[in-house]
């Protein structure tokens, strides 16, 4: 047996419609089969990060969810403006909402808010633990009853719902939570609510609500 006794040679049978047009393929030599092959892995893992990307962008995004005020109605006003020593005794009656725009749920601990005439707290109010599911705004009824008498002294409160006729009072409270992305994305957020209250005394309404 001979070395390098090449094989038998293959009988080429070119089909007709070569022959016809003259056209043969074109043989890939190796280096360009791998350099095709390269491009084709580079344009996948392009793909890939890209469809990575969106999905990070869309699905993974944590912000914070929104806390504040939906609507605030006043009940049981009982006051007294013109005497030496006024006072207010009221009913907040509140439907609180938390917006949570997330692709996963918002769990929350229970927490103390607050309502502020001046500087002095003149009620507050009790948010219990809770979840705010994905997508989706959570809406708690809360009342809080409001009375003036830890003021100090309500002589300047007097003078002012007599010229305006309005009590202004600031609420605040702070929400403590865990955000939870499809156990991706886990995050501790603090949603904070304030609000302004803007109360008619005259009319017992609420004048305006203000939230950021
Ligand atoms: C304050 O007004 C009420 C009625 O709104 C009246 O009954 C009361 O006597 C008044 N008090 C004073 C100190 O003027
Ligand atoms: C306000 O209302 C509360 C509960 O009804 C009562 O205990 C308190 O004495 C009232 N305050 C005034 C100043 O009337
Ligand atoms: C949350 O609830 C627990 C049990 O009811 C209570 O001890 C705690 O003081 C509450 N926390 C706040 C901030 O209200
Ligand atoms: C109460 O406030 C008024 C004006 O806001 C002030 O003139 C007065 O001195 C204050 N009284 C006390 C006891 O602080
Ligand atoms: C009275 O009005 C003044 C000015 O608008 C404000 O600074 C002050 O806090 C008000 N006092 C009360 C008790 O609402």
């Amino acid at each position: 047996m001979q070395p390098h006794q090449p094989l038998a040679p293959v009988q080429d049978y070119p089909r007709s419609d070569m022959e016809l047009g003259g056209i043969k393929p074109k043989a890939l030599r190796p280096e360009e089969k791998s350099s095709k092959c390269l491009v084709y892995v580079l344009a996948i893992m392009v793909i890939q990060g890209t469809v990575l990307l969106i999905f990070g962008t869309i699905f993974l995004r944590a912000t914070t969810p929104g806390f504040e005020f939906g609507s605030v109605r006043v009940q049981n006003l009982k006051y007294r403006t013109n005497s030496s020593s006024p006072w207010f005794n009221f009913t907040l009656v509140t439907s609180i909402s938390i917006e949570n725009t997330n692709f996963g749920d918002f769990r929350f601990d229970n927490t103390t808010g607050t309502v502020w005439c001046g500087p002095v707290v003149v009620g507050e109010f009790k948010v219990p633990t809770g979840r705010a599911q994905a997508r989706t705004t959570e809406r708690l009824y809360v009342s809080v009853d409001v009375g003036s008498l830890g003021l100090p002294n309500t002589t300047g409160l007097s003078s002012n719902i007599s010229n305006s006729g309005f009590l202004e009072l600031i609420s605040h409270a702070k929400l403590s939570g865990k955000l939870n992305i499809m156990n991706i994305v886990k995050r501790t957020m603090h949603p904070e609510l304030n609000c302004i209250i803007k109360l008619d005394f005259t009319g017992g309404s609420v004048h305006d609500l203000q939230c950021d």
